[in-house]
C-alpha cells in the first residue's frame, strides 16, 4: 500500500487530474467500474499510475490516512459510491468529493460521515479537462483537518499565480461546493454578455467573424483579459478541416446546461439576494432551447433593422468594450455578494479574498479583474458588495457612458441584450436611495391587508384604502 491518493472516476477529468498528480511524483491509484476505463489508465505507462477494477484492490493500495477522491456525475451516484466505499476504509480516511455537487447534499454527506468518523471534504474543481491535466482551481470545503494532509498534493496540482497555488480551505461543511456553484453562475452570466456583445457587433453593427475576432482579441489583450475571452477569440478562428467557414457557423443555436447555473439563482432567490446577470442568463439558455416557438414567433414579428451608431465604427466599439466592463464587473459584483449572504446564512466562515485570490488561475471564470476583487476584499475583508469598493467605483463611473449608449442602441433596434440591461438596471436601483418600491406597499395593503412601515414612524400600519376611494 503506497499510493499517495486515489481517484474514483476516470473519465477524462478523473484521468487528467490523476496524471497531474503523477507528474508530481506522487504514486497513485484510479478505479472505475468501466473495465475499458481501467485499461485505458493502464496504457498510460505511467510508472505511478496504478489502475484497479477491484474496489478492495484499489483501497487496500493507499497509505493510510487513505485518500480517495471522486470524479463522479454529481446526484444518486455519489451517494452509492460513497455507500460502498463504507465497507473498505476506516475511520479517519478521506473522501473528497470533486464534482460539481449540490451543496445541500455535501451539507448531508459532510454530517453523515462525521457520525461514521470519516472526513469529507467536498471540493469544487474548476477549470475543464485542459486545467485538471495542467493546474485547476480548487475549492476545498468541509473538513479542516482532512485538508491539512491532502494540501501539499493539492498545491502542487494546482495552478499557480505570482508562485501561489490556486487551491485553499474555503470554509465549514458544504462552503467548497457553494462557492463553486457561484463561480458557474458568474461563469453562465459571462458567457451570455460576450454572446450579447456578438450579437450587436454581428446583427446590429452588420461586422463579419474576423472582424468580431480582431474586437475580442483586442478585449483580450486590455483590462478585459480573460479565459472566456481568450477561447471566444480561438472559437472566432477555428475552421474544419476542408471546411471555408467557422465552425460556429454550423453549431446549433439551442445552449444546453447541467444546472449549477440555475443552482445558483434559485439559491439566491431563496436567500432573497438579487442575481439578476445569473438569473437573465440562465432563462436565456431556457429561451434558447424554445426553438420551434422561436421560428414560429420570427414569422409573426419582423426582423431586426441595422444599427444605426452617431460615432465612427472604431468609437463605438470603445463604447461597447466599456459596457461590456460594466456589465463584467457587475456579475462579479453579484456572484460576491451572494458569496457574503451564503457566508452570513450558512456560518462557513468564508474569506472572500482568498476566493477571489484562487480563482484568479486555473479556473474558467479567471480574468484580470479578479486581481481588483481580490485588493478590494483584502483591503477590507468586511467589505459587504464589491460596488462600494472605492477603486471599484471610479473604473466602474468611467464606463457608465459606454452601457447606457449600447443599451438604449440596442433596444431601440430589437436586439436582445436581457443580461446588459440586467446590469444597468440592477445598478441604477442599486445606487437609489429611493426606489419606487413604496408604492408596492401600499398595493400589497390595499388588496391583501399585508401592511406597511412608514418612513420616521416606528411599527407597522394597515389602511383602509376603499374608503379613502370613494371620498
Ligand atoms: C468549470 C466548469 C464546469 C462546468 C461546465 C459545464 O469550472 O470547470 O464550471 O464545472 O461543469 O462549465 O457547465 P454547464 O453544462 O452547466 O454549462
Amino acid at each position: 500500500n503506497q499510493n499517495a491518493f486515489g481517484m474514483i472516476g476516470l473519465g477524462t477529468m478523473g484521468s487528467n487530474l490523476l496524471q497531474n498528480i503523477a507528474d508530481h511524483g506522487y504514486p497513485c491509484a484510479g478505479y472505475d467500474n468501466s473495465v475499458d476505463k481501467v485499461n485505458a489508465l493502464n496504457h498510460l505507462n505511467n510508472q505511478n499510475i496504478h489502475g484497479y477494477s477491484d474496489l478492495k484492490e484499489f483501497t487496500d493500495s493507499l497509505k493510510s490516512p487513505k485518500t480517495v477522491m471522486l470524479l463522479v456525475p454529481a446526484g444518486e451516484i455519489v451517494d452509492s459510491v460513497i455507500k460502498e466505499l463504507l465497507a473498505v476504509l476506516d475511520q479517519g480516511d478521506i473522501i473528497i468529493d470533486g464534482g460539481n455537487s449540490h451543496y445541500t447534499d455535501t451539507e448531508r454527506r459532510y454530517k453523515e460521515l462525521e457520525d461514521k468518523g470519516l472526513h469529507f471534504v467536498g471540493m469544487g474543481v474548476s477549470g475543464g479537462e485542459e486545467g485538471a491535466r495542467r493546474g485547476p482551481s480548487m475549492m476545498p470545503g468541509g473538513d479542516k483537518e482532512a485538508y491539512e494532509i491532502i494540501k501539499p498534493i493539492l498545491e502542487k496540482i494546482a495552478a499557480h499565480v505570482n508562485g501561489e497555488p490556486t487551491v485553499g480551505f474555503m470554509g465549514d461543511r458544504s462552503a467548497g461546493h457553494f462557492v463553486k456553484m457561484v463561480h458557474n453562475g458568474i461563469e453562465y452570466a459571462i458567457m451570455q454578455l460576450i454572446s450579447e456583445s456578438y450579437e450587436i457587433m454581428k446583427k446590429g453593427l452588420q461586422m463579419d467573424n474576423s472582424q468580431i475576432h480582431e474586437v475580442y482579441k483586442k478585449w483580450n489583450e486590455g483590462h478585459l483579459k480573460s479565459y472566456l475571452l481568450e477561447i471566444t477569440t480561438d472559437i472566432f478562428t477555428y475552421k474544419n478541416e476542408g471546411e471555408n467557414h467557422l465552425l460556429l457557423d454550423s453549431i446549433r443555436d439551442e445552449a444546453k446546461a447541467k444546472g449549477t447555473g440555475k443552482w445558483t439563482s434559485q439559491a439566491a432567490m431563496d436567500l432573497h439576494l438579487p442575481t439578476p446577470i445569473i438569473d437573465i442568463a440562465v432563462s436565456m439558455r431556457d429561451l434558447s432551447s424554445l426553438k420551434e416557438l422561436r421560428v414560429q414567433a420570427s414569422k409573426i414579428y419582423p426582423d431586426v433593422t441595422e444599427m444605426q451608431y452617431q460615432e465612427n465604427k472604431s468609437d463605438y466599439l470603445d463604447k461597447l468594450e466599456d459596457a461590456f466592463y460594466f456589465a463584467m464587473v457587475s456579475a462579479y459584483a453579484q456572484g460576491m455578494h451572494l458569496l457574503y449572504q451564503g457566508n452570513e446564512e450558512f456560518k462557513y466562515n468564508l474569506n472572500l479574498d482568498l476566493i477571489a485570490k484562487i480563482w484568479r488561475g486555473g479556473c474558467i471564470i479567471r480574468s484580470e479583474f479578479l486581481e481588483d476583487i481580490y485588493a478590494a476584499f483584502n483591503k477590507n475583508p468586511k467589505l459587504q458588495h464589491l460596488l462600494l469598493d472605492e477603486t471599484v467605483a471610479e473604473s466602474l463611473t468611467k464606463s457608465i457612458p459606454g452601457i447606457r449608449t449600447v443599451v438604449s442602441d440596442a433596444v431601440t433596434h430589437g436586439i436582445s441584450i436581457p443580461a446588459f440591461s440586467a446590469a444597468l438596471s440592477y445598478f441604477d436601483d442599486f445606487r437609489s436611495e429611493n426606489m419606487p418600491t413604496n408604492l408596492i406597499q401600499a398595493q400589497r395593503d390595499y388588496f391583501g391587508s399585508h401592511t406597511y412601515e412608514l418612513k420616521g414612524k416606528e411599527g407597522v400600519f394597515h389602511t383602509e384604502w376603499m374608503d379613502n376611494s370613494k371620498n
